[in-house]
């Protein structure tokens, strides 16, 4: 079969498009045909090194298709079944074989294209929106990128829970797309002071809870935008890894907290992924997040699809097909 492996780290021109054996699923795993592979920031992460990474690998951790062969011991799927799954690597490929327990079943509403465009951007915003701080109407909640792939539903999904949303974005087109999305104030934070801003729209007293995956460039603007005792959630380095800092920095900001969650420690269990993702079909089929498919690219394009990520030219999900 046809993937995309790395031999070393580096830039998107590491990525190379090779023919290696189609795997056979040992015992409690399958192997699934994919229709869609999850474009994810993370994938640059592993690409570059940021996340040490076993080489040679074959990257991508979210895919959806068709399972075409079980192994010994799987109760919970079947051949033919419509599936999708996120965690560990191997998605950048035209199949991959992955643990039964950590795949779902597809409900029918939803496409394989759609399933890999929010199986993990959802459930990591189910996860920080209801269990890391469970966001409540009334709430004003600080957004970043927010119409990136993770951030379009999250934005959405705040909305949808009634809380009041201030969005970051990088662009006047991208400001216009956040508004469409229903968020109630926009920074463009390229430009304007992220934490004068947030104090001017909360009448000087700042946020309960700030969603913040873009790391390096926003961390100071973050920790000065949070209310007395608000909550900074930090769960990614879109712009690098947020630089060490004292604790007393979080005293000196009012008592602040800080957690740097990661989707994988909220789907320990298989019923606590079948939770979280049953969540994100459902907040989907409903109409209240609409899935924004932005950009498509041939898996053989996959350096194309990381440039265009890190060049922050994405809006909305991205996909690869096989
Ligand atoms: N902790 C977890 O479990 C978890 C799970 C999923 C995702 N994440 C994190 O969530 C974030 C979003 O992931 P995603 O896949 O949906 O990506 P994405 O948001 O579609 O793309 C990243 C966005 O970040 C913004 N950005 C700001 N500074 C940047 C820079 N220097 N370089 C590149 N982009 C920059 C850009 O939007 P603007 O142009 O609007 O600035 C860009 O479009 C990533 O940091 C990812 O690692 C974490």
């Amino acid at each position: 079969m046809r993937a995309v492996r790395f031999e070393k780290t580096g830039g998107p021109e590491v990525l190379e498009v090779v023919e290696v054996d189609t795997p056979e699923p040992k015992a409690g795993q399958v192997r699934v045909r994919h229709e869609a592979i999850g474009l994810n920031f993370i994938d640059t992460y592993h690409r570059t090194g940021l996340y040490p990474v076993k080489l040679p690998c074959i990257p991508g951790g979210e895919a959806a298709g068709v399972v075409e062969a079980v192994g010994d011991g799987v109760t919970r799927l079947k051949a033919g079944d419509r599936i999708a799954y996120t965690g560990g690597f191997g998605a950048y490929a035209e199949a991959n074989v992955v643990q039964a327990d950590r795949a779902v079943k597809l409900p029918e509403g939803i496409d394989t294209r759609t399933a890999a465009a929010i199986l993990l951007k959802g459930m990591t915003t189910e996860a920080l929106i209801r269990r890391t701080y469970p966001v409540k109407a009334g709430d004003t909640v600080l957004v970043h990128a927010a119409v990136g792939g993770v951030g379009q539903i999250m934005t959405q999904w705040l909305k949808a829970l009634g809380a009041e949303v201030i969005a970051t974005v990088g662009s006047e087109a991208k400001a216009a797309k956040a508004r469409e999305l229903g968020a109630d104030h926009v920074i463009l934070y390229r430009d304007q002071g992220v934490a004068a801003e947030v104090r001017r729209i909360t009448g000087g007293k700042g946020v309960p809870v700030a969603y913040d995956a873009v790391g390096k460039d926003t961390f100071e603007g973050t920790l000065s935008s949070l209310a007395r005792r608000g909550l900074f959630v930090s769960f990614g380095n879109a712009s690098g890894p947020v630089p060490p800092f004292p604790p007393a920095r979080l005293a000196a900001g009012g008592s602040l907290y800080l957690t740097r969650p990661t989707l994988f420690d909220y789907i320990v269990t298989p019923e606590e992924l079948d939770a979280s993702a049953a969540a994100v079909f459902e907040v989907v089929m409903s109409g209240k997040v609409k899935i924004e498919i932005g950009q498509t690219f041939t898996l053989t394009d996959a350096r194309k699809a990381h440039e265009a990520l890190e060049g922050r030219a994405t809006v909305g999900a991205s996909l690869l097909i096989p």
